[in-house]
């Protein structure tokens, strides 16, 4: 089965999400299995995705927040994440969403191109917002898209 079938997928796991968000982000402190497993407890969030690449996000009232979105460095560019993000606006908006929000750093360029291609405008700034060991903090930006 792939991302972008009608059907439902199974959601990843702790595990995978863990193991694919460290190789993405390569962050001095990536999300750890346990706090992915936390996470999975609350039944306001939801995970899709396979073993290539994963969205976790959260629902809450009318309301969707991305929390994370990740493809592992080896699956690149095929539109994974693209489908994810269809996905996931499809999931919540049948739970009632009429809203989703995600934050990224104003210097992601895939991501911020990737959310602006899938219907995201930014409505926030918070200024120094993520610490770079290699350079000032980056500004965080706000997006949000209408799924009505
Ligand atoms: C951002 C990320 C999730 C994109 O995943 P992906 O599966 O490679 O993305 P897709 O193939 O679905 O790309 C969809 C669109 O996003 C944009 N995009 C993705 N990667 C890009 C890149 N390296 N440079 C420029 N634009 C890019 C393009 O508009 C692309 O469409 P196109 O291929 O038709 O040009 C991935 O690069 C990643 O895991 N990054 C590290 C984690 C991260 O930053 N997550 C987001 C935090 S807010």
């Amino acid at each position: 089965m792939t991302l972008t079938d009608a059907a439902p997928a199974p959601a990843p796991d702790a595990a995978t999400m863990a193991r694919i968000h460290a190789a993405a982000y390569r962050l001095d402190r990536p999300w750890t299995y346990a706090e992915f497993s936390a996470l999975l407890t609350s039944p306001h969030v939801i995970a899709l995705g396979d073993d290539r690449a994963f969205i976790l996000a959260r629902i809450i009232a009318d309301e969707a927040e991305v929390l994370t979105i990740a493809t592992h460095p080896d699956h690149r560019r095929t539109s994974l994440a693209r489908a994810l993000l269809d996905r996931f606006h499809t999931v919540v908006q049948a739970k009632g969403a009429v809203t989703a929000f995600l934050e990224v750093a104003a210097d992601n360029t895939p991501a911020h191109r990737l959310y602006l291609s899938a219907g995201y405008a930014q409505v926030g700034l918070r200024r120094a917002y993520y610490d770079r060991s290699d350079g000032p903090a980056a500004d965080a930006l706000i997006l949000r898209r209408d799924l009505t």
